[in-house]
This record gives C-alpha cells, sequence and structure tokens, in this order.
C-alpha cells in the first residue's frame, strides 16, 4: 500500500522529489500557515507528517490519527510537538540539527552587535531625516555599548552555544559558559547561572524550550543581571519573561535586547518589547539563509525516507 505524507509547505532543497517518489505526498499549498483545524482535516489517513514548527502537534490531534507512523519536522527545536504522546505510542520524530548552527550562532551574534551599536535605532534616524546640522557628530552621538573585550555569558553550551563562542572569541570576548548538565568546553569558563548573569555584559541564550527552561530567565534572574547589560535570545520565547524584560529595559537595569523569538509568534504588535528603542527585534530569522533552509528540508526529507523505509531516521528525536 502506498504510505500517505502531509506536508504542511512547499519545501526548498534537493530531495523532495525523492518524497514523492516514495509515497503519496500531499503538500499544503497555503495560503499562509496550516490552521489546527486545517491540519487535522489534511493529516486525518495519513501515516507521515512533515512539518514546520508552526505546527502545534498536541496529544489531541495525535488521538485523532489512528494511522500515523512517523512525524519529521524541518527544526532543530521541537517544543511545538508533544513528544511524550509520540513517544507513548512509538511514532518516531525526526528533526533537523547540526545544519543550522553557524547560520543562527551568526544571527545572535548580528543581534548581539545592532543591540550593542544601536544599528536599527540609527538606521531610523537618518531615514526619519532627522541627521542635521543641528543634530550631527558628536563626541556622544550615538555612542553604544563595546562588544571586544567584553564578557560573554552563554546560557546553553550546546552546538549553537559553543558556535556563539567561537565568533566571540574572534572579537577578544572573555566567555563564560552555563549548561543544565554541567559541560566542558574548551576556551569557554563553566559557571552557575547566578554568576554568569551577575558578571557577564551579555547574555545570549541557546538553550532549547522544555519544561526546566520554561521561564528560566524570569524576573529573579534578570534582576541578577550585571547593569547595563545586553540580553540576546536567539532560541525560544518561552524562555525568558518578556514582561519581567521590557520592564528592565525600560527601568534601564539592561541597557538594551536582541530578540528573534517570542512567546507568541507571531508576536502582538501590542507586545511591550516593540514599543523600545532599545531593543533590536526580529521575526524568528534564525537558521534563514537559503543555504540552510534547504539543508534543513532535505534532512527532514531524509528523516521521513527513513521512516517510510522502516529504519531509524537519521536524526530522531524520540529513543
Ligand atoms: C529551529 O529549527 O528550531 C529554529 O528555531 C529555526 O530557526
Amino acid at each position: 500500500m502506498t504510505k500517505r505524507v502531509l506536508v504542511t509547505h512547499q519545501l526548498p532543497g534537493e530531495r523532495f522529489h525523492d518524497l514523492c517518489a516514495h509515497c503519496d505526498v500531499n503538500v499544503w499549498m497555503g495560503p499562509g500557515l496550516l490552521s489546527a483545524e486545517a491540519l487535522r482535516e489534511e493529516l486525518a489517513g495519513c501515516h507521515g507528517l512533515l512539518c514546520l514548527l508552526t505546527d502545534r502537534i498536541t496529544a489531541e490531534l495525535l488521538a485523532q490519527m489512528p494511522d500515523l507512523e512517523f512525524v519529521s519536522s524541518m527544526s532543530v527545536g521541537v517544543d511545538h510537538v508533544d513528544t511524550a504522546a509520540l513517544s507513548a505510542r512509538n511514532i518516531p520524530l525526526g528533526h533537523t540539527p547540526g545544519v543550522l548552527v553557524d547560520t543562527t550562532a551568526d544571527t545572535a551574534f548580528a543581534l548581539m552587535m545592532a543591540a550593542s551599536r544601536r544599528v536599527v535605532e540609527a538606521d531610523h534616524f537618518v531615514r526619519q531625516g532627522n541627521w542635521t546640522p543641528e543634530n550631527a557628530w558628536a563626541p556622544d552621538f550615538f555612542t553604544g555599548k563595546d562588544v571586544s573585550g567584553a564578557t560573554l555569558g552563554i546560557v546553553g553550551m550546546g552546538a549553537i552555544g559553543q558556535a556563539m563562542a567561537r565568533r566571540a572569541q574572534g572579537f577578544g570576548m572573555r566567555v563564560l559558559g552555563w549548561n543544565r548538565s554541567p559541560r566542558d568546553v574548551a576556551g569557554i569558563d563553566s559557571v552557575d547561572l547566578d554568576k554568569l548573569l551577575a558578571e557577564s555584559d551579555f547574555v545570549s541564550i541557546h538553550v532549547a524550550l522544555a519544561d526546566e527552561t520554561r521561564m528560566l530567565i524570569n524576573a529573579d534572574k534578570i534582576a541578577l543581571m550585571k547593569p547595563g547589560s545586553v540580553l540576546v535570545n536567539s532560541a525560544r520565547g518561552g524562555i525568558v519573561d518578556e514582561d519581567a524584560l521590557a520592564q528592565a529595559l525600560l527601568s534601564g537595569h539592561l541597557y538594551a535586547a536582541g530578540i528573534d523569538v517570542f512567546e507568541r509568534e507571531p508576536v502582538p504588535t501590542d507586545n511591550p518589547l516593540l514599543t523600545l528603542p532599545n531593543v533590536v527585534v526580529a521575526p524568528h530569522i534564525g537558521s534563514a539563509t537559503v543555504n540552510t533552509r534547504a539543508r534543513m528540508a532535505d534532512l527532514a526529507v531524509e528523516n521521513a525516507l527513513a521512516a517510510l523505509a522502516g529504519e531509524r531516521m537519521p536524526h530522531c528525536f524520540n529513543p
């Protein structure tokens, strides 16, 4: 019997035609993202699902899909999937680690630089016609915060955290690191989280979102951060208390923030972070280069092809 697989978005990359050769593929053509209701309708009777991080794969949805044999997500993070519900049915979950490491670290570094040197604020200043002879170069004109020689604290020393550390070392930064399960990484001083927050001029988050990391950077932790420091989050919004962060930025306790991910995405326009000039924001573009997105899609297809062949996925999240 030919297996049926739902693909929730058109995919880049080179492997998609292989998937079409091995199963009956239904690709959601939009417009926009699949709603929860449309996902349920389209997935009914399917044996496989190739999804994005915007598709919520809940226990309730899974309970209505008795034929489902595998899920392959084109993402490294799997917080959009109820992994326990999948594992309870021995349904493998594929994800795409590795291929997005450097691209995501580049984004985090770019946000750190942009926030510390006020790049977006300066861009708006020029475009809005504010750069006038009365309001021009002066000793304190658009002064920011040095990255070179500063201390960077990396929260989560996995592959992306380590790639961020390599970039920081190239800029002459001292690098501190914290990981949930302690690990030694050359060139990174491993410290506890409170010490990292208290000593770092810049803090960059690179942990996955899980029960243990939800609101890890809450009001208490933000209060521990070094006065005048900068927070960068390119991991997941749910790791940081956004209201507490906005308060700390407003009060001047923190100098700036660079935020690529939000608790609710797309971020509602009344999110307080969007009103602050010292916050640089992006719409979850950490892995968004043409090459990296193609590699992620190819890996997601390879996971799906392995599952269709009854083999272990090359990148299976659940054991
Ligand atoms: C992922 O794959 O989880 C990333 O957030 C995509 O940018």
